[in-house]
C-alpha cells in the first residue's frame, strides 16, 4: 500500500510540474478568439498526466533528466487532451462532463472542439519537432514516428472507429481486446517505449518497455470500463454509467465484473514480468502498475 501512496504523490507532482510547462507554452497566445479560448479551457486543467508520468520515468530510469524529457511528456498529454475532447464529442460518446467540468463542446459549441482537437495534436508534434526538445534530430525523429503510428488510423484513432462501430453488436472476446489495445494501449505503450529511445537503450530493452506499456493500457482500459459500473463520479470527474446504455462492447459486457477483474490483474502481473527483465532501477513502473490495478479493483 505505501507503495501506492508513494506513486501517488509522483504522480501528482509530475501532473504539476506538465500542468505548469503547458500553462507556459499556453501564455502568449491570445485569448480573445474562441479557438484558444477552447484549447486553453481543455489544456489548462490536466488529469491524471500518466501518459507524461511513464514518458518522465521511464526514461529517468535510464539516466534522462526530467528537464530533458519534459516538453516530450507535455506533448503526450496535449494528445492525449485533444482525444478527449473528440472523445466527448456528440458524434462520439456525446459525454457533457470531463475532468469536473463541463466538456470542451458544451463550452464553446462543437466545431471550436472539433478545431481545439485538431490544434491541440497538431502543437504536440509542432513542439515535439522543434528546438525545444533537446535531443539528437535521430532521437526526435524516431520519438515523432513512434507516437504518429500508436495514434492514429492503426491505434487510437482506429481503436476509437472500432469503439463506435461495435455498438450494440455482439462480438467475440478477441474483437473487444484488440479494440482496446487499439483505442488506449497503443498509445500508453508508445510513451512507455518513448522513455527508452530517449534512454537510447538496446531493442531488446525497448520491448520490454512496449509489452509492459501494452499490458498495462490494456488493463488501463478494462479498469475504466469497470469504473463506468462501480466508481465515483466526482473522483472520475466524469459522468459514469453510461457505456450499457450506449451499447458499448466493453469486457464488463461481455464476461462480466468479476471475470474482467481477473483478467485486470492478469494483465498488470504481465507487465509486472516484463518490467522486470529491464536492467534498472525500474521500481517507480512496477509501483505504477500496483497502482493502476489498485485504482479501482480493490
Ligand atoms: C481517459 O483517460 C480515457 C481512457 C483511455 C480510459 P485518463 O483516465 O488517463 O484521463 P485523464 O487524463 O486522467 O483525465
Ligand atoms: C476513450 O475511452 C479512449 C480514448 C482514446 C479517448 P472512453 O470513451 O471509455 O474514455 P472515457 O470513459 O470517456 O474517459
Ligand atoms: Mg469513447
Ligand atoms: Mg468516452
Ligand atoms: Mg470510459
Amino acid at each position: 500500500m505505501s507503495k501506492v501512496l508513494d506513486i501517488n504523490s509522483l504522480l501528482l507532482e509530475v501532473r504539476n510540474a506538465v500542468q505548469i510547462y503547458i500553462d507556459l507554452l499556453l501564455i502568449s497566445k491570445d485569448d480573445d478568439d474562441r479557438l484558444k479560448k477552447a484549447i486553453k479551457y481543455s489544456s489548462t486543467n490536466i488529469g491524471k498526466a500518466m501518459r507524461a508520468f511513464l514518458v518522465i520515468e521511464s526514461s529517468k530510469m535510464f539516466g534522462v533528466d526530467t528537464a530533458k524529457s519534459m516538453p516530450i511528456a507535455a506533448s503526450v498529454e496535449l494528445i492525449h487532451t485533444y482525444s478527449l475532447i473528440h472523445d466527448d464529442l456528440p458524434a462520439m460518446d456525446n459525454d457533457s462532463i470531463r475532468r469536473g467540468k463541463p466538456t470542451c463542446h458544451k463550452m464553446y459549441g462543437e466545431a471550436a472542439a472539433i478545431l481545439a482537437g485538431d490544434s491541440l495534436l497538431t502543437l504536440a508534434f509542432e513542439l515535439l519537432s522543434s528546438e525545444l526538445i533537446d535531443f539528437s534530430s535521430n532521437t526526435k525523429l524516431t520519438v515523432i514516428n513512434t507516437l504518429a503510428k500508436a495514434i492514429g488510423m492503426n491505434g487510437m484513432a482506429g481503436g476509437q472507429m472500432l469503439d463506435i462501430l461495435f455498438e450494440g453488436q455482439e462480438l467475440a472476446v478477441e474483437n473487444i481486446m484488440e479494440m482496446q489495445k487499439k483505442k488506449t494501449a497503443y498509445f500508453i505503450a508508445a510513451c512507455c517505449k518513448i522513455g527508452g529511445i530517449l534512454g537510447n537503450v538496446d531493442k531488446q530493452s525497448l520491448s520490454y518497455l512496449e509489452n509492459y506499456g501494452m499490458a498495462l493500457g490494456t488493463a488501463f482500459q478494462i479498469t475504466d470500463d469497470i469504473l463506468d459500473i462501480e466508481g465515483c463520479e466526482i473522483k472520475a470527474g466524469k459522468k459514469l454509467r453510461k457505456d450499457y446504455a450506449a451499447g458499448k462492447a466493453t469486457l464488463v459486457d461481455k464476461v462480466g465484473l468479476n471475470d474482467s477483474k481477473i483478467k485486470a490483474q492478469e494483465l498488470i502481473d504481465l507487465a509486472l514480468e516484463e518490467i522486470k527483465n529491464l536492467q534498472c532501477d525500474y521500481s517507480n513502473l512496477s509501483n505504477f502498475a500496483y497502482f493502476i490495478a489498485l485504482r479501482n479493483l480493490h
